[in-house]
């Protein structure tokens, strides 16, 4: 634990007895090996190592093989699993078609909810959920066609034709050239643009029991197969409190426009009768700066140099930074930018239009998902998920009929 202590409540069920705890902010619903978060010191941990240096010395494929297996692969087992990877990235023929019964300006995360939630009915021969080498197969297949059908759904979007993955590029650059190639011409990666992919990918690839990775959990512990319960994840980190928020916050930075209307929006945020809160900043677990955005904020500035770009976005977001850390009433509610705050900004800057911004997030997170999802189905003895409720309506009364109401 983080110093916490831990009351163990599951013999009180038995008793007719259970905790009230809405939005689980006392509650562990699970115990897990993968991800330590220390919300108050600000640290993360994925199996024991530190974000910090997993996204600036790792690769996203080197974090998901250590996220899925527990540590980190030698050498050969990295080529090996790479390798695997890039076999995986191509879907079935007919998910082309499957794409056509959208219309074409559906949301990008419709799309991919909807075709992650049919990949079941594509790969028939990974289902048994009680076979731990069936479960890995399904996790790879996962982590590599979802950038393929993430890259699909943009090109269906735009009206272009859907472009193939390459077996000759690394994940992050394969990912970029399917959104940007055209037949016409083949998109020339830029090693900054794609770096700075990776390291979005990673900072983003697993954050322990958040709402997502829960409804990924609990939807798994009914035995429903993997496809499903990844779809079930999407649909819940779509939410603007969760992975929504990187979209909403370009939308609010763009709203604002300008350095001299930030103290206008500022205001409104602390304003109780106000619904507007200011995207990207706050957490329910760090109450210090998020590991993840410290690093977002140095690629940030990477790669808006690299492109020698001059973004006003960013002179809003620096001073929206500058303020909101200084301002009473965010330093008293320990509101701090989280990593979404910075994301939006680098995504744009290598031309992804702000739509795809939680599919990226989504893409990036199926490894944390399919771990947690693998590490409860390894468990001994595990149950459903089934929380109890408080019955807050009316005590039993008896059925009137209609004419006598
Ligand atoms: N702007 C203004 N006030 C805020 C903000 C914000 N962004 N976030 C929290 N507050 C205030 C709340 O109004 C509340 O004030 P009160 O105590 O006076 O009622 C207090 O801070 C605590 O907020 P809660 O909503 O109770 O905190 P909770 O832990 O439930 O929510 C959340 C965390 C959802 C992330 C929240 O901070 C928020 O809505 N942030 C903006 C959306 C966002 O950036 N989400 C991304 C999260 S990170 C991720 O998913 C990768």
């Amino acid at each position: 634990t983080a110093g916490n202590d831990v009351i163990d409540v599951r013999t009180l069920g038995a008793q007719g007895v259970f905790t009230y705890d809405p939005g689980f902010l006392a509650t562990a619903s699970c115990q897990s090996k993968i991800t330590f978060i220390d919300g108050a010191k600000g640290i993360l941990l994925h199996r024991g190592y530190p974000i910090e240096q997993l996204a600036n010395e790792s690769s996203y494929l080197e974090l998901s093989y250590l996220l899925l297996h527990g540590e980190l692969p030698s050498a050969e087992k990295l080529a090996e699993f790479e390798e695997t990877i890039t076999h995986h990235t191509m879907v079935h023929e007919k998910i082309a078609t499957f794409f056509q019964g959208f219309v074409v300006d559906a949301h990008p995360m419709a799309m991919l909810c909807g075709v992650t939630g049919a990949l079941s009915s594509f790969y028939h021969d990974d289902l048994d959920i009680t076979d731990p080498e069936q479960r890995k197969r399904s996790a790879y297949r996962l982590v590599a066609k979802l950038p393929t059908i993430a890259a699909m759904a943009y090109k269906y979007s735009i009206g272009q034709p859907f472009v193939y993955p390459r077996n000759n590029l690394s994940y992050s650059e394969n990912f970029l050239h399917m959104m940007f190639s055209v037949p016409a011409e083949e998109y020339k990666v830029n090693p900054v643009l794609a770096s700075a992919m990776d390291k979005i990918f990673m900072l983003h690839a697993d954050h322990e029991q958040n709402a997502s990775t829960s409804t990924v959990r609990l939807a798994g512990s009914s035995g429903a197969n993997p496809y499903a319960c990844i779809a079930a994840g999407i649909a819940s980190l779509w939410g603007p409190a969760h992975g929504g928020a990187n979209e909403a916050c370009l939308n609010m930075l763009k709203k604002i426009g300008s350095v001299d209307r930030i103290p206008e929006f500022v205001a409104r945020a602390k304003d109780k009768s106000d619904p507007f809160r200011l995207m990207g900043f706050g957490h329910r677990v760090y109450k210090n700066f998020d590991p993840r955005a410290k690093v977002m904020r140095d690629t940030c500035h990477e790669v808006l140099e690299a492109l020698n770009i001059k973004d006003p976005l960013l002179d809003v977001a620096m001073e929206l930074e500058r303020i909101a850390l200084e301002d009473p009433y965010f330093v008293e509610k320990k509101l701090y930018p989280n990593v979404d705050f910075y994301s939006g900004i680098i995504l744009k800057a290598i031309g992804i239009p702000t739509s795809m911004f939680t599919v990226i997030f989504a893409m990036s997170r199926t490894v944390g998902w399919i771990s947690h999802w693998d590490e409860m189905l390894s468990e001994e003895g595990q149950k459903i998920g089934r929380p109890r409720q408080l019955y807050t309506g009316e005590a039993q009364r008896d059925y009137v009929p209609a004419d006598k109401r």
